[in-house]
């Protein structure tokens, strides 16, 4: 027998017992006549005890040349310690072998098996097989497969029906570039890996399945970043005869059972926003409400003073950072520091410092401002008023044309918030952001994008607008969104062909190229196609956040750094001459 129990089970109540271990020499402790190694496996840790005069000379001998990661079985008996430890489950006995056997041996890993590693990202990906050794990694892993579970029961509980997709496909219209798989016997043509499930998904409700869910991989070539993987996970779900409204009641449904089934937290419903009003807001459609530092447009009180960045601007934006007003000189110059790095892009921060009496001192007046020159102090008493700020508090202003000015003033929103500690990793906002625009228009390319896809349907009051102002009209289409992440976002579907006619040639299809692509779907809508609408989550990003991570890759067991390469097994990689003619494929 190779064990009888494991490494993370007996307790005090299991003294006497003769037992067998098996699993990874974790360290070894060697004080002369006593040795200490600790076993690791799935489980836990167990201290095994080597005592000269007790145990047997050649098991002791061979229980000081064990490496690091050897993997053991020994058998012994269960002790009561006599120093006891309180930081693991087991630290009240340790195991006094009287035999043990070597089941392989192991190179001295590239970096040490413990939750604090000496090993870098690079390294650890290298060897990932060991990085998942690590408890702290292997909890993660353990954390998706709860949600994993809670999820798919959920789900099933309510009816919905798990439907595998095919994954050798044609392009779907997500908005990112697509991965494509030559096929060999259909020379010179390509499959495309699903950006997401979404034709097949409708399809199904043309069939009548009328809920249907499925946990599935999405592929995606799109620039990486902390939350985005070329493959990831989406939790993808579709329901017939439904309106928004029900889409929001079942799937706050489901992140409430999350909730409460993994962290023990029950949320309260989930307030909702408008598109328009997180980016007046917060500038951003995925706004992080943990904290307030919301946005005031200032235009109407600093334009027209002569400051003429201010008064060629769009937009004059600011936050209310509460209680900064003693930031150093040193302080604000790396938050302007911080607005004017390239991924930000702004040009210059101004501030206004809302003194208090005991701040002030013997400074003239309560303002103290960058742009003095051209401010009075009841100027800038008018911008306090209007942002609510009180002695005390540093007013940070931004300005330019609209777009960039909330992009820049939502990282520094965010900025702020972290500086201040606003950020908990165990408080949760989550929001519905709503009335998403239908249409974006492209200024490379000079027309509109879907901004969510193709099969959303606009919202039957702006219908009349499509043609004359396509801009404005307003989608039925909803994202979820959890401090500040974009964990799902869905919408209302067009089901019926005319509309989805109509919404190709605004995209700037004509009317082969509509039917070439997507033929199949508006084919089946004319077979009964049931009024439908939909959501996918994105389950790595909900794994993360339950983890309180920013970053997805921990809760991936295998996943690819940020070229996009897996550097364990080095792809992607060249295939071979044969394999190329095979497919047809000629590279210069
Ligand atoms: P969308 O494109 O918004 O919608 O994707 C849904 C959710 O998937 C997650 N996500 C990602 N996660 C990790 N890495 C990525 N590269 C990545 N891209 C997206 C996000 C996002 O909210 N078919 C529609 C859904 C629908 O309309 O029902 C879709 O895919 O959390």
């Amino acid at each position: 027998m190779l064990r009888t129990h494991t490494c993370g089970e007996l307790r005090i109540v299991d003294v006497e017992k003769e037992v067998t271990l098996s699993g990874w020499v974790q360290k070894v402790r060697n004080k002369g006549g006593m040795v200490w190694v600790d076993l690791r496996d799935r489980y836990g840790i167990t201290q095994l005890i080597f005592e000269e005069g007790s145990t047997a000379p050649e098991i002791v001998e061979s229980a000081k040349n064990l490496g690091r990661e050897y993997v053991i079985k020994a058998t012994g008996i269960v002790a009561e310690r006599f120093a006891k430890n309180n930081k693991i489950p087991t630290g009240d006995i340790e195991i006094k072998p009287n035999k043990i056997e070597i089941l392989n041996s192991s190179k001295t890993p590239p970096f040490t098996i413990e939750d604090e590693t000496d090993g870098g990202e690079d390294l650890r990906m290298k060897y990932r097989y060991l990085d998942l050794r690590r408890t702290v990694i292997r909890e993660k892993l353990q954390l998706r497969h709860v949600m994993m579970q809670q999820i798919r029961s959920f789900l099933s509980g309510q009816d919905f029906i798990e439907v595998e997709t095919p994954v050798l496909i044609k392009s779907t219209p997500e908005g990112a570039r697509d991965f494509v798989v030559p096929s060999r016997m259909n020379s010179g043509e390509f499959y495309a890996l699903p950006q997401s499930p979404q034709t097949f998904k409708q399809l199904l409700m043309v069939s009548g399945f009328d809920r249907y869910f499925q946990i599935v991989k999405c592929f995606r070539d799109e620039d990486l970043r902390a939350d985005r993987q070329p493959e990831f996970t989406q939790i993808d779900c579709e329901m017939s005869f439904v309106d928004a409204e029900d889409i929001y009641n079942n799937f706050e449904g489901l992140v409430k059972h999350l909730f409460k089934n993994v962290k023990g937290i029950e949320l309260n419903e989930v307030p909702r926003m408008s598109y328009a009003d997180a980016m007046k807001l917060y500038g951003s459609d995925k706004p992080d409400t943990r904290f307030e530092m919301k946005f005031t447009e200032l235009n109407d009180v600093a334009q027209n003073k002569g400051f003429n960045v201010f008064d060629s601007a769009e937009l004059v934006v600011g936050i209310n950072a509460k209680g900064c007003a003693e930031y150093t000189r040193k302080q604000l110059d790396a938050l302007t520091d911080f607005v004017r790095r390239p991924q930000i892009g702004a040009k210059g921060l101004v501030y206004v410092k809302y003194l208090s009496a005991e701040q002030a001192g013997n400074i003239d007046g309560a303002f103290k401002s960058s742009v003095d020159k051209f401010y009075t102090q009841d100027d800038l008493k008018a911008w306090a008023d209007k942002m609510g700020a009180e002695p005390g508090d540093l007013l940070l202003v931004l300005s330019g044309d609209t777009r960039h000015t909330q992009n820049a003033l939502n990282e520094l929103r965010l900025h702020m918030g972290s500086a201040l500690g606003l950020r908990d990793k165990n408080t949760f906002a989550p929001l519905w952001v709503v009335d998403f625009p239908l249409l974006e228009w492209d200024e490379e390319t000079k027309r509109f994008h879907a901004m969510h896809h193709p099969f959303t349907s606009p919202k039957a009051e702006d219908m009349d607008k499509l043609d004359a102002n396509p801009g404005e009209v307003r989608a039925n289409a909803y994202d979820m969104v959890i401090n500040g992440v974009e964990v799902g976002g869905g919408s209302i579907r067009i089901h019926d062909r005319g509309t989805q006619k109509l919404m190709f040639k605004h995209l700037g299809f004509t009317d082969e190229e509509a039917q070439a692509q997507f033929g199949f779907l508006m084919d089946a809508f004319e077979y009964g196609a049931p009024p439908h609408g939909g959501i996918a989550f994105g389950f790595d990003r909900l794994c993360a956040l339950f983890g309180g991570s920013d970053s997805i890759r921990d809760y991936i067991a295998f996943p690819k750094n940020n070229s996009g390469r897996d550097i364990m097994i080095d792809s992607p990689s060249p295939i071979s001459e044969e394999q190329l003619k095979e497919l047809a494929i000629k590279l210069d």
